[in-house]
């Protein structure tokens, strides 16, 4: 699994210490930018987005001020599920339940340590599949019919 991560000019500086973490436990990463200059979040949406969806299993990691432009963003790439993720319960019950392959985390709204617990729940939950399966194949229905 590798791990795609990208940020805007707010996500910097957190994503610096996402990164640090991943390097930690050894997991290959991909910095797809930016570098702390004025960004506009859709253009790492897609980067990281496009990745993703091109490697099935990998997983991505987006950061900007609060979360949500990159996971609207991110959302509309087709095979994108990105969970805003910005509390433990919900982080483990988005891998759990659905399946999510992006997680966005808000560096405006998370302080560093609860940032990195939730990036380590994200990248330790496993799908749970099951009944949530179909669920998830109905997502991937919604894309193509919309
Ligand atoms: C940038 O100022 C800010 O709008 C962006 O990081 C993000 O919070 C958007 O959702």
């Amino acid at each position: 699994m590798k791990i795609w991560i990208g940020c805007d000019h707010a996500g910097y500086t957190r994503k610096q210490e996402v990164i640090a973490l991943l390097q930690e436990r050894g997991l290959e990463t991909e910095d797809c930018g930016c570098q702390g200059e004025c960004t506009d979040y859709p253009v790492i949406a897609k980067a990281v987005g496009a990745q993703v969806v091109s490697h099935p299993g990998d997983r991505g990691i987006l950061i900007c001020g609060t979360g949500i432009g990159m996971s609207i963003a991110a959302n509309k790439i087709r095979g994108v599920r990105a969970a805003l993720c910005a509390d433990a319960f919900s982080t483990k019950y988005t891998r759990l339940h659905n399946d999510a392959n992006i997680m966005c985390m808000g560096a405006r709204t998370l302080d560093s340590g609860l940032a990195l617990e939730l990036v380590e729940i994200f990248l330790d939950t496993p799908f749970e599949g099951g009944r949530h399966e179909k669920r998830v194949q109905m997502i991937a229905q919604l894309e193509q019919k919309n």
